[in-house]
């Protein structure tokens, strides 16, 4: 049986306390270990962290909670379709919608849903054009924007996109959201395509 060394001195509760090894000035200090569930948390939670980032921050487009916010404020928005009906594609219409706050929520989520992967998160451009700046190919007007979503362009490349979204409100409602984008100009990978048009409004 070994004695602990006369240094080591008790502690109230009837343990042996274990001194470090060195003093300074005199100054000596207990061995006192973090128990091992807090160790284990320690690690869990070093090793989660960069898991979370890659997850929602640098995986597929649409993981945050704001993103889920968005979906369910456009599936509700889209129970309305009933009452509000079959929308025109026409300019009074589409610039309507850039000011309704809910429309354009619902046009973003079938943006973010469809096109992001050809336009970039933000429109900014990637296989397809930007779509935030003042250079456009297929558009002259504002309702333009819809007809094109609506019939695809060059044979295909832009997809149409009539036969694969289930409502024309649907079509309608991202053209409004896809006009709105110009007013956050991005920069994107592409060099401008097409010729300089006027602002929708005229
Ligand atoms: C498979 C890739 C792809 C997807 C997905 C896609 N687009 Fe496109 N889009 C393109 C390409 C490529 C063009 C350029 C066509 C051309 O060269 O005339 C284009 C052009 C456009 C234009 C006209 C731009 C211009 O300068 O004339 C609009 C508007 C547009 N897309 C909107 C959308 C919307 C809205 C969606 C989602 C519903 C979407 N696109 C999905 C590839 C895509």
């Amino acid at each position: 049986m070994t004695n602990p060394p006369a240094s080591n001195p008790v502690s109230r509760s009837g343990q042996e306390e274990i001194l470090t090894d060195h003093s300074y000035d005199g100054i000596q200090e207990y061995d006192n270990p973090l128990p091992g569930w807090w160790k284990f948390l320690f690690w869990l939670f070093i090793f989660f962290a960069p898991l979370y980032v890659l997850y929602f921050h640098f995986g597929v487009e649409g993981r945050t909670v704001y993103d889920q916010y968005d979906r369910k404020m456009a599936s509700i928005f889209e129970l309305k379709f009933r009452k509000i009906g079959s929308l025109t594609p026409d300019r009074e219409t589409i610039t309507k919608f850039m000011n309704d706050p809910e429309g354009l929520g619902f046009g973003k989520v079938v943006f973010k849903t469809n096109c992001v992967s050809c336009h970039g998160a933000k429109g900014e451009g990637a296989i397809g054009p930007n779509l935030t700046d003042d250079h456009w190919k297929n558009v002259r007007n504002i309702e333009d924007i819809a007809k094109v979503i609506s019939e695809g362009a060059a044979n295909g490349a832009m997809p149409a996109w009539k036969t694969r979204l289930s409502h024309i409100n649907q079509i309608v409602l991202t053209a409004a959201y896809v006009a709105s984008l110009r007013e956050n100009p991005e920069a994107g990978p592409r060099p401008p395509e097409g010729n300089v048009i006027p602002p929708w409004g005229e």
